[in-house]
């Protein structure tokens, strides 16, 4: 008995695992176009880098969002005194006494106008500033993403690619392939899965690790890929071998 191959699939199986395979694929662009949107502006730099990835979960811990601010895009809006006079008031622990004394009339000054609770209403994405704990708020050093939410994102992604891997691998079986490429094939995924998972953890300790992120998340995407191409093609075009009369 020989192992079943696609070739022997009835047409129904074929149209099932076809469409399967292709609404995971176009999940899998999708859950790609997210990433890129939503990581890519982290260090402020166009186009998603690894440095987005080290933000992500490492945070700019160079820094405060008020700095950075300050620094960057509201450069403008401020003094070289009044910034140096905030930048302090960080730098010292930033203690409410301080900041009634020597931050608010800066801030009253200068950003309330767009930073008064009222107008962030209307503008959506501006924090507001218009009290000591509104101004803490952007004033604590970012350390990305806390370990609450990688818990809940990792269970998350765990236990859906785990079911997607399975799914795909599981149609991928039927394929006619050297048996060490495939079996290492469907094996693959499943390793990078867990250690793209175990680097987002690792980057919250040190940023180097957002790397290993980069690179096994490409590994989970490159073998997921190879194994729904290879069976859409041998769904549709691989003919079953001729076999000589007697051994049919
Ligand atoms: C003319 C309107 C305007 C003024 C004045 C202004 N801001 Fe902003 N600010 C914005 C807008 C719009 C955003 C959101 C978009 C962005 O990040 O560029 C923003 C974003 C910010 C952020 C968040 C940046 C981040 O990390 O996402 C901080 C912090 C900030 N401003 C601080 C200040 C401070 C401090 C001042 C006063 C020195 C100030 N702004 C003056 C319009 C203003």
């Amino acid at each position: 008995m020989t192992e079943r191959r696609f070739y022997h699939c009835s047409s129904s199986e074929r149209i099932l695992y076809s469409a399967f395979l292709i609404l995971m694929g176009i999940g899998y662009l999708m859950a790609l176009t997210y990433l890129y949107t939503s990581h890519e502006s982290h260090d402020g730099e166009p186009g998603l880098s690894v440095n987005d990835v080290a933000e992500t979960y490492y945070g700019n811990r160079s820094g405060t969002r008020l700095e950075a601010a300050l620094r960057g895009p509201m450069s403008g809006y401020i003094s070289i005194d009044d910034r140096a006079e905030i930048v302090a008031w960080l730098k010292s622990g930033g203690d409410k006494a301080a900041f009634e004394s020597s931050v608010k009339p800066v801030i009253e000054r200068q950003c309330l106008m767009c930073h008064a609770s009222e107008a962030v209403k209307q503008f959506g994405n501006i924090p507001p500033l218009d009290s000591y704990e509104n101004v803490r708020l952007v004033a604590t050093v970012d350390t990305g993403l806390s370990l609450l939410t990688l818990v809940k994102l990792s269970h998350i992604h765990l236990l859906g690619i785990g079911l997607i891997l399975f799914g795909i691998g599981f149609i991928f079986c039927l394929a006619e392939l050297n048996r060490y490429l495939k079996n290492g094939l469907i094996l693959l995924p499943f390793i990078a899965i867990v250690a793209d998972i175990l680097a987002w953890f690792l980057t919250k300790w040190d940023p180097v690790f957002a790397y290993t992120v980069v690179i096994s998340g490409g590994l989970v995407g490159v073998a997921m890929a190879a194994q729904i191409f290879i069976s859409l093609y041998q769904i549709w075009f691989l003919k079953r071998p001729k076999v000589p009369k007697e051994f049919a």
